[in-house]
């Protein structure tokens, strides 16, 4: 099989890495890739919600399936057009058609999806221009702190938490004027639900879900949870504190009304369902959906897959994933990024990396990186660098292993937060 895997981060490395270890694969294709996915296939400079050039390149390589990497392309609609395309329409793509990708695209669709299938999350209200002063009311209902999310996509960035009400009230109306553009035209008030977070990955083919490995992202720059939120800034897989009792009710109560109601409204969704979750006191919320694997937590989740990947991408688009299984490795997973000095502020590009080589018993997967064309040597070209993964049956085994391999990669401004996993090990101790 010819795959194409469109995006040029970590996640897509992973991919790329994980697929080159099946004897299904005949040739890789990441469009844009970086200078890790150079080592697993082949680059293409195609910008991938460029529909008409991503056509061409899977007509020139015989192209088999596509894995969309990152939600834009999704919510442009990529998946239908190539279901309306008659040449493109013969390949399979993994993603959802373009209403399905509104589950990501609009906080307001996934929540009255949400209602509509009685699937547990934080009570809301969805505000815009006309109706901002009920949009003030439903504020003043709610207890500190506020919650308060652009409606639309925003690079991460759409969603405050407020613990002031007059700072709540005057953030809204902010929003609502265009705070994130049109991404914030309509905002969803939030009730705030405290409590654990954790990702969980599910894989359907539109019938029948396989449940990957869970997931907990740490999103913010700082040690401790501090600072500005980022893409992402390391994750670990198992979560801990999802233990049996909890995923099965995240699977009654989550999984199967969102698969449900997927096919009641006949979305045609053959790829990832993200789920972000919250644990208040053992129940389980939805905080989110994307329509993707997550970034970092693909490049920790992926590892962990034993199965033939490749299988379980054809299965996924021929309709057949009842009939494969999937083998999780039970070992900890720790993924540890390392990101370029200032970020997610500004930060320079064009640093050479060193170190990659000395790094044992653990993967490293490019996320922002080219390739030198002097020197071929590596350089940064962007804010998150590189990510670390590790394994052990340990949980302290795999993040001490991450860390030590962290540490030998160098390159100027080098940043990584060294607490990746210790709220993990803490909980363990007391419980
Ligand atoms: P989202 O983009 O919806 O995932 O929100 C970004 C982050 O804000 C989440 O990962 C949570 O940490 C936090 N968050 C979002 N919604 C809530 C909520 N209703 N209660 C508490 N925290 C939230
Ligand atoms: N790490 C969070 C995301 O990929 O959205």
């Amino acid at each position: 099989m010819n795959i194409l895997i469109l995006g040029g981060g970590g996640r897509e490395h992973a991919l790329a890495w994980k697929l080159k270890q099946s004897k299904k694969v005949k040739k890789i294709f990441i469009a844009p890739g970086n200078a890790g996915t150079l080592t697993v296939g082949k680059n293409l400079p195609v910008d991938s919600t460029d529909f008409n050039e991503v056509k061409k390149v899977c007509v020139e390589n015989l192209i088999d399936l596509v894995i969309v990497g990152s939600e834009t392309p999704l919510v442009a609609g990529i998946v239908d057009f190539f279901h309306n395309d008659p040449v493109l329409k013969e390949i399979n793509i993994i993603g959802p058609d373009k209403v399905g990708a509104q589950l990501e695209g609009s906080k307001a669709f996934a929540k009255t999806f949400m209602n509509t299938y009685q699937i547990p999350t934080a009570a809301h209200f969805t505000v815009n221009a006309e109706n901002i002063s009920d949009g003030i009311e439903f504020l003043h209902q709610q207890t500190s702190p506020y919650v308060l999310k652009a409606n639309g996509l925003a690079a991460g960035k759409g969603v405050l938490i407020i613990h002031d009400i007059i700072e709540a009230e005057k953030e809204l109306r902010l929003m609502i004027e265009g705070k994130f553009g049109q991404a914030s035209s309509q905002v969803v008030i939030e009730q705030f639900l405290d409590g654990i977070e954790l990702s969980l990955f599910v894989l359907t083919d539109g019938e029948s879900y396989k449940i990957l490995p869970s997931a907990k992202d740490y999103k913010r720059i700082g040690e401790g949870d501090t600072g500005l939120n980022t893409g992402g800034m390391g994750a670990v897989s198992p979560v801990v504190f999802a233990d049996q009792q909890f995923m099965q009710k995240v699977e009654a109560l989550i999984v199967k009304p969102t698969l449900f109601g997927l096919k009641e409204q006949n979305i045609h969704y053959k790829g990832f369902i993200f789920i972000g979750l919250m644990n208040v006191n053992g129940e389980p919320y939805v905080i989110e959906y994307n329509v993707r694997l997550g970034d970092p937590e693909a490049e920790c989740i992926i590892p962990r897959i034993n199965s033939d990947f490749c299988e379980l991408m054809a299965a996924t688009g021929n309709g057949t994933l009842s009939e494969t299984e999937l083998e999780i490795d039970e070992r900890f997973a720790v993924t540890v990024m390392l990101v370029s000095g200032g970020y997610p502020g500004e930060f320079k590009r064009g640093k050479i990396v060193t170190g990659i080589n000395n790094t044992k018993d653990c993967v490293v997967f490019h996320a922002g990186t080219t390739t030198d064309i002097e020197t071929e040597g590596i350089k940064t070209a962007g804010g998150r660098v590189i990510a670390v993964t590790a394994k052990d049956y340990r949980l302290d085994g795999a993040r001490s292993k991450a860390m030590a391999n962290a540490e030998k990669i160098l390159f100027d401004g080098r940043y990584f937060r060294r607490d990746i996993g210790l709220d993990l090990i803490n909980y363990v101790a007391k419980n």
